[in-house]
């Protein structure tokens, strides 16, 4: 916790912040202050077991050694240098990004955020094509700024901001046909969560990603695998590639960093070739600090088997719950620690209490609890996670 004149607890945290931020966000009136592994402590001490990794980043758990410590040795190092200049950990980084990328997607835009490498792949794709156009799928979600926002379906995130820059077709996900029949010569690219993250956890049927694929060749438009929430936490480097499918551009952000601010766009060597110099960049994007957060987690990911991990914990928690057998449940889906409960009521209850049990979870939509926990939770916490739901649901 910081040092400070004021008496840091949760009443004056929360005081200060709803009156000084615009109230974009639904505060939970907890502040947290500092984590441990699988869990985050508050202001006025409490514990809770993180099922959420604060929205899908933090896959290692809070304050894991190996990476604090490469993170702190970077911070008295170098912390920033522009792309105009080479970094050595930028290197080490694109490096070890060759371990987990699909064959032909060699080249990488490194930016801050998963909106901002959304934003990098949709201008990207309009300028590989020189079409305006992209197709995307209902309920997907695809960030905040301008560009992402056209790609993102819900009316409530689009209507304040309209018009809107990318003209964009919404389709029913995973209908093959109708993605088909959405994609004409104008068509740059047609973007796709192979999980749905934010809307409600819906897995894409493989089928569904390989017309994706073969509708986009046959039609000069590009694929774009929205990868920001979905990567590195099913048991696999990238979902689209697991299913067969290596699409044109992936975009990711999230969990690649476990946590520190960072966005990848890996493009194809022909999308590259078309994009002259100052043709897109960041002041930020590629900074030591984040290469080093990057490349750290990757190796943690690698070394400890933390992808195995996330395919047989997650496995576990979905077999825990179904055996719960409760009939407030409609249906449990995901892979790996990707998980999405759908309910037969409002999900806010059910997370207020899991609160109460000490336990943090996520909504995503109306009616689904989910869950995105870090890669280091051992059984027990995945024990945890399935008792404190059984008792809220009970
Ligand atoms: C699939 C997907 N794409 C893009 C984004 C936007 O990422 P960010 O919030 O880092 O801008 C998100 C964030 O939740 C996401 O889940």
């Amino acid at each position: 916790m910081v040092t400070t004149e004021h008496n840091v607890d949760t009443t004056w945290v929360m005081g200060v912040e709803k009156k000084r931020q615009i109230p974009l966000y639904a505060k939970r009136d907890i502040a947290l202050v500092r984590g441990e592994g699988a869990y985050l402590f508050d202001a006025d001490g409490r514990r809770y077991l993180d099922a959420m990794s604060n929205y899908g980043v933090a896959v290692l758990g809070h304050a894991h050694p190996a990476w604090t410590a490469a993170m702190t040795e970077q911070l008295g190092t170098l912390t920033t240098g522009h792309q105009s200049f080479g970094s050595d950990v930028r290197a080490l980084l694109l490096d070890e990004l060759r371990g987990i990328s699909p064959e032909g997607l060699d080249r990488a835009f490194l930016s801050n955020s998963g909106a901002e490498a959304i934003e990098a792949g949709l201008k990207f794709a309009r300028a590989a094509t020189g079409r305006p156009k992209i197709v995307a799928a209902r309920r997907g979600y695809h960030g905040r700024t301008l560009g992402a926002l056209s790609a993102t379906a819900e009316k409530k995130y689009r209507e304040p901001f309209e018009p809107l820059p990318i003209p964009a077709t919404h389709v029913a996900f995973n209908d093959a046909d109708a993605l088909e029949e959405a994609v004409d010569e104008e068509t740059a690219a047609v973007i796709i969560e192979p999980i749905q993250g934010e809307g409600g956890i819906h897995v894409a049927d493989a089928a569904f990603l390989m017309r994706a694929r073969e509708v986009a060749t046959a039609t000069g438009a590009l694929l774009i695998a929205d990868e920001v929430q979905s990567a590195v936490r099913t048991g696999e480097p990238f979902v689209t590639v697991a299913a067969g499918v290596v699409p044109d551009i992936i975009c990711t952000a999230k969990a690649l960093a476990n946590g520190f601010p960072i966005g990848l766009t890996l493009v194809t060597e022909a999308i590259s070739a078309g994009l002259p110099a100052g043709a897109h960049g960041s002041t930020f994007g590629g900074n030591p600090l984040a290469c080093r957060a990057a490349l750290e987690t990757l190796r943690i990911l690698r070394e400890d088997d933390l992808y195995g991990r996330a395919a047989t914990l997650g496995q576990s928690i979905i077999d825990g719950i179904t055996a719960l057998e409760s009939r407030q449940i409609r249906a449990v889906r995901g892979r790996g620690l990707m998980i999405g409960v759908e309910l037969k009521q409002k999900a806010t209850p059910v997370l207020r209490g899991l609160q109460e049990r000490g336990v943090l979870a996520l909504p995503a939509g109306n009616l689904v609890v989910r869950f995105l926990p870090p890669l280091v939770w051992e059984q027990a916490q995945a024990d945890e996670l399935v008792t404190a739901l059984g008792e809220t649901l009970a």
